[in-house]
């Protein structure tokens, strides 16, 4: 839930005549992902953005679903996710559940013939690797390593991309993807403990209006279908808008750790929030100062969530064999912890390069026949060797 913002033109009053130089009116369109009782932003497009010109049969898209149920330790090597040349081709959903899916990509290509849009979830896009530009309709948000891009349901997006070597970690999200509730002030301030504030959230640039007549292919999904509907003018038409619903970047360098003499447990790393989901960041940071101070996590049943950490950079204390794209996945109803040695190891270390992405979710994930693919095997019995 972004603060209010602004690009473009606007008129000064909403719902009014607001014209164009030929003296035709702009098309007013309000965007909400709850419908009137929520955040909201107005959007002024040169062209009615309901002008379908024809429909393609769509085609399935749903996760392949190979283990519903299960109760072990699992990891999963992300970079081993084979590069694709097409952004929507590339993108592998590899655990997921009715709250959200968490999808890997490693697209090599710009989206150029067509436009994506998710009508169902947010997407958190985590950029591991590659830089670029997303374009949309609230302007364009240029990103780089380490960038959250968070993207409201039904958003029109196009990526491109700087070169062929991409790295994606994505989070759909079937509720709106949030800042956490404990961070903000009733009126949705970001407060003096949060770990980011408002000056860390990177809004659209550069407004660019197209006005341009032609046959725009938008693909969207919707229950597991991908659609093609066709449009006849250029959908980045967009002369200004304003309101608190559009996407924004926020990069994992600017989040500020908590740390504490002892151990701090995950919640301090949270960064978003979805209904049923938390995402945590964890930096690099000074480990724990008490003088008896143990850096390494302790044992813990996490009875109620699934617990998914996704390894991005720098060296990790309470784990052997971790590789940069690794996923682990701990379910919860059984104790995991650090690796044996790993909390000997930790002792009077003073600080972690650690850079890593966590979500845990509330209810358990289902893996997919993706997943597999990419598995470790050996690793639920890891604490064992
Ligand atoms: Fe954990």
């Amino acid at each position: 839930m972004p603060h209010y913002y602004s690009l473009g033109k606007i008129p000064h009053k909403r719902h009014t005549q607001f014209r164009r130089e030929d003296g035709n009116l702009y098309s007013e369109q309000l965007f909400s992902t709850e419908g009137f009782s929520n955040d909201y932003s107005l959007l002024y497009h040169i062209h009615p953005p309901t002008e379908i010109i024809s429909t393609d049969d769509p085609y399935e898209v749903q996760p392949r679903i190979a283990e519903e149920k299960m109760l072990k330790h699992r990891s999963f090597e992300g970079f081993s996710v084979k590069p694709e040349a097409d952004y929507l081709k590339s993108r592998k959903p590899v655990l997921v559940n009715s709250d959200c899916h968490i999808v890997l990509a490693a697209p090599q290509q710009s989206m150029k013939d067509y436009f994506y849009k998710n009508a169902d979830a947010d997407e958190m896009i985590f950029i591991h690797r590659g830089s670029g530009v997303l374009k949309t309709q609230y302007g364009e948000l240029a990103f780089g390593y380490g960038d959250y891009l968070v993207i409201p349901r039904g958003t029109i997006y196009q990526i491109q991309f700087e070169d062929a070597d991409n790295r994606l970690f994505i989070v759909e999200s079937f509720s709106p993807i949030r800042y956490p509730k404990k961070y903000l002030s009733p009126y949705g301030q970001l407060l003096e403990h949060s770990p980011y504030c408002e000056r860390d959230i990177r809004g659209p640039q550069r407004l660019t209006s197209i006005d341009e007549k032609g046959d725009f292919l938008i693909r969207m999904k919707k229950k597991g279908r991908m659609y093609g509907i066709h449009y006849g003018h250029h959908p980045l038409d967009v002369v200004g808008w304003d309101g608190c619903c559009y996407p924004y970047a926020f990069s994992i360098h600017d989040f500020e750790p908590i740390t504490g003499r002892v151990h701090q447990p995950p919640p301090v790393h949270q960064t978003f929030e979805g209904h049923n989901f938390v995402v945590c960041s964890f930096c690099p940071r000074l480990f724990d100062y008490h003088p008896l101070a143990i850096p390494a996590p302790y044992n813990h049943s996490n009875i109620d969530s699934d617990e998914v950490l996704y390894y991005v950079d720098g060296d990790f204390m309470s784990r052997k064999n971790v590789t940069k794209g690794m996923i682990t996945l701990h379910p919860g109803g059984i104790p995991h912890g650090p690796h044996p040695g790993a909390v000997q190891r930790s002792i009077g270390a003073k600080e972690t390069k650690e850079l890593a992405v966590m979500v845990d979710t509330f209810h358990p994930l289902m893996l997919t026949v993706d997943a597999l693919e990419i598995e470790n095997p050996g690793y639920t019995m890891s604490w064992a060797e």
